[in-house]
């Protein structure tokens, strides 16, 4: 089981964790991730200049945008079939 954060203060909000926010939801659908990822949001954590943040798990990272966003879940669903297909 994953833990996916999404910042929604206003800075990482409005800097792409709006569209952020319906991609890794869509991801989630689509790959019938549900049972795997617990997705929610969180309020702003004082990193704004160096958002969008995300946090995955205990991981945080920092200036997400779309390219980067795909392939952070890629290798979280990767890491996934590891465990789930040994
Ligand atoms: S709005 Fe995301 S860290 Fe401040």
């Amino acid at each position: 089981m994953h833990t996916i954060q999404i910042c929604l203060g206003s800075s990482c909000y409005s800097r792409g964790n709006n569209t952020h926010l319906g991609v890794i939801r869509k991801y989630i659908a689509e790959h019938g991730l549900e049972a795997e990822i617990a997705f929610s949001g969180h309020l702003c954590e004082n990193l704004c200049s160096e958002g969008p943040i995300l946090r995955i798990d205990e991981k945080v990272y920092k200036e997400v945008n779309l390219s980067s966003l795909y392939r952070i879940l890629e290798e979280l669903k990767s890491k996934d079939d590891v465990t789930s297909n040994p």
